[in-house]
């Protein structure tokens, strides 16, 4: 029997490269369909010789979303982003993009869909992520209704955004901050809090979200197994990266320096050394949103228990890769014994 054929959306991502990978270990063709086809040569080796193949598209091209479904038994939007630049709106990829996807998928007769959305994903939200999320979700739904739709909490794992910023943070500075709008001495001082998820762990749920049908028309909130509040995540990092730094909690009035330094800081490094940014330097008014509102499992929705996975706890991994932020001489100090034995 031929090979099934997945097409992946956003495969060369943080959580796209995981899910890649376990689909050609189960024997499905992937094509990777991005818009950097060679940034995403690093998956050739996930599968057998031709495998994993690539496709140039945008999902807010529906030329091309429509050239690179063709065929598909599976597809997975995973194109998402934090900051909007030009036209790299909230609105263009994460509705219109989405529903690209959606539209095409339903006229190439794709078998099944699996759309990432975001935890907190509401019409009403004070974030406008949050709020382009929910109405991706939607016009999903209205072009193929059997979507399987995925709504993380924030997730962790080597190539990670969050645990790595915060690592990079305390190895640069001399304090590592969080958010908070108590007084951060008080118990109830640690910041929002959150549900930190492994990316293995989701990369699973969404694997078998496309080769059982089971799921089809399901929405599952994916979440770790602690809730953590800020000040608990910035303590973990400050022991994985051995900085010892001191942790100190702004009230949320900081946002709107940082939020300036932020623009200021992206404009100069664009203008002076021609480089530009698709991940936030410094949180914008939108994330300061995100942050305060926290991302912890509503309840109401089926998680990982539905997949059968017993979530991975961010203590057991995080250290793992935060180990390339701790001091020099800590490796010093490892390496030490270990040649004076030789
Ligand atoms: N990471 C988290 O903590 C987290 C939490 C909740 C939800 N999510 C959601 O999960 C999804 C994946 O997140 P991630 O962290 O893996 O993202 P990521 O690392 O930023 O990867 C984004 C991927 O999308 C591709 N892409 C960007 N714009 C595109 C476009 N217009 N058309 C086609 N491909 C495009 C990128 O490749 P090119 O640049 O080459 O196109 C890349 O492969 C997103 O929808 C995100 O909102 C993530």
């Amino acid at each position: 029997m031929a090979q099934k054929l997945a097409v992946i959306f956003g495969g060369s991502g943080f959580i796209g490269r995981y899910i890649v990978r376990r689909l050609a270990e189960a024997g499905w063709r992937v094509r990777v369909a991005v818009r950097d086809t060679q940034q995403a040569q690093f998956l050739k080796t996930a599968g057998d010789l031709g495998q994993v193949s690539f496709v140039p598209a945008s999902v807010t091209n529906a030329q091309s979303v429509a050239a690179a479904v063709v065929g598909a038994d599976a597809v997975i939007n995973l194109v998402g982003i934090l900051l909007q630049i030009g036209q790299r709106t909230f609105k263009a990829i994460h509705v219109d993009g989405a529903a690209n996807v959606a539209a095409a998928c339903a006229r190439a007769g794709v078998q099944t869909l699996v759309h990432m959305s975001a935890l907190g994903a509401d019409a009403a939200s004070d974030s406008a992520y949050s709020r382009s999320k929910a109405e991706g979700e939607a016009a999903v739904r209205l072009a193929f209704p059997k979507a399987v739709i995925f709504r993380p909490s924030v997730v962790f794992g080597t190539e990670d955004g969050f645990f790595n910023l915060y690592g990079l943070m305390a190895q640069v500075f001399p304090l590592l901050p969080y958010f908070t709008n108590s007084n951060p001495h008080a118990p109830e001082g640690g910041g929002a809090s959150f549900q930190p998820v492994y990316v293995g762990d989701v990369a699973d749920a969404m694997t078998q979200a496309v080769v059982d049908e089971r799921h089809a028309g399901k929405i599952y909130e994916l979440g770790g197994p602690r809730v953590y509040a800020m000040r608990d995540i910035v303590q973990m990092v400050n022991q994985a990266t051995m900085r010892n730094r001191k942790i100190i909690g702004l009230p949320y009035l900081f946002a709107v320096p940082l939020n300036v330094l932020g623009g200021f800081l992206r404009k100069a490094l664009h203008l002076v050394l021609r480089l530009s940014f698709e991940a936030p330097l410094l949180p914008t008014f939108d994330q300061m949103k995100l942050l305060k509102a926290g991302n912890v499992l509503s309840g109401a929705m089926p998680g990982l228990e539905a997949f059968g996975i017993q979530p991975t706890a961010p203590d057991a991994v995080v250290p793992t890769y935060l180990k390339r932020f701790r001091p020099v001489q800590q490796n010093k100090k490892i390496r030490t014994p270990a040649r004076s034995k030789a």
